[in-house]
């Protein structure tokens, strides 16, 4: 089996980002024993602390972000970073050539019930001269390596540099990702759907009209029975759905007029975003293309609809989207 480093060097990337890749895997091995190791360690529960955004920080959130924070800092190619748990970017090394967007543990609501968590992450080109938040306002299609890490029954890397994605899995004897995928496609069809149901009330039309017709089931205009699947992690979510197809959404809602979207477009939504067309997916908000969109803030959030071709591409009808049907694969 393949390692992270051959199947790197084995991709046209140039040294610095192959570095830079090489230093988010090694710190995402520390996470996965920090995190492996639990109530032993103590390091389950909340803080006092609130995140930028109002959300309590669980210790594990700033754990996992300083260990991200520090790795990144002796890597000279990181000009900066920005962090789901740092209020603004954090500058580094001034002659890096890359920026890096993370979200040091995803599904955190989960850590305490020892349930899927992961690491979500995004790199981007460094614009030229002194770094601010502004040069990491760059589109998803900007991005040059995105991935995330399952901290789950095994520790899986999911990897693209825009060479399609590839899957590694951590080998706990020797603490090496070996390649055990080398090119995840997501199916374009599918019949299972991911969406936190309890929120159903407060989503816009469209969403509604959508999720009422696959609940319908045969019976209904879709005329198939569709399953549902939750893991209130979005690593968790989107691995299925590379795995074994399916399609993932989190719409607006209007439960809180002041926070119309819940996940992040820097490093929740665009890194997913990139992994899933690498793998033949559509990601979108309902209305445009996650990747094209030119972000105002670092911790911008929006809608999420993403997956099986035809199914995103179903549901992007409901907003009044029209495409036409990819042809199953043989
Ligand atoms: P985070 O733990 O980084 O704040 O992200 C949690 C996100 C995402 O991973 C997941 O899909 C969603 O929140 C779960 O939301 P619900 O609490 O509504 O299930
Ligand atoms: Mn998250
Ligand atoms: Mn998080």
């Amino acid at each position: 089996m393949q390692t992270l480093t051959q199947v790197l060097a084995s991709q046209p990337l140039n040294a610095s980002l192959t570095q830079v890749i090489h230093t988010l895997a090694n710190s995402a091995k520390d996470i996965s024993s920090a995190v492996r190791q639990g109530a032993l360690a103590g390091v389950l529960g909340a803080t006092e602390q609130e995140n930028v955004q109002g959300e309590t920080q669980k210790k594990l959130d700033i754990i996992t972000n300083d260990m991200l924070k520090d790795a990144l800092a002796q890597d000279s190619h990181v000009k900066a970073l920005a962090s789901e748990e740092e209020d603004d970017i954090v500058a580094l090394n001034s002659q890096g050539s890359y920026l890096v967007c993370f979200d040091p543990l995803d599904g955190s609501s989960n850590i305490d019930i020892n349930s899927l968590v992961g690491t979500i992450f995004s790199v981007l080109p460094a614009p030229a001269g002194d770094v601010s938040a502004k040069s990491f306002l760059q589109s998803g299609r900007a991005q040059v390596a995105a991935g995330y890490v399952l901290y789950g029954p095994s520790t899986m890397l999911a990897l693209t540099t825009g060479h399609g994605v590839q899957l590694f899995t951590l080998d706990p004897s020797t603490n090496e990702f070996l390649l055990t995928d080398a090119a995840m496609s997501i199916s374009p069809d599918t019949s299972e759907f991911a969406i936190n149901m309890s929120n159903q009330r407060f989503w816009e039309a469209p969403m509604q009209s959508y999720i009422s017709d696959l609940l319908l089931g045969k019976i209904g205009p879709r005329e198939r029975n569709f399953n549902m699947r939750w893991i209130a992690a979005m690593v968790g979510d989107v691995h299925r759905v590379l795995c074994r197809g399916g399609i993932f959404t989190y719409p607006a809602d209007n439960k809180d007029s002041k926070k119309p979207f819940k996940l992040r477009l820097m490093y929740e939504a665009n890194p997913m975003a990139f992994l899933v067309e690498q793998a033949g997916g559509v990601a979108s908000t309902g209305y445009e293309t996650i990747l094209d969109i030119e972000p105002q803030h670092i911790h911008e959030r929006v809608a999420v609809i993403l997956g099986s071709a035809n199914e995103v591409n179903a549901c992007l009808e409901y907003h009044g989207q029209h495409y036409d049907d990819q042809e199953p694969e043989c």
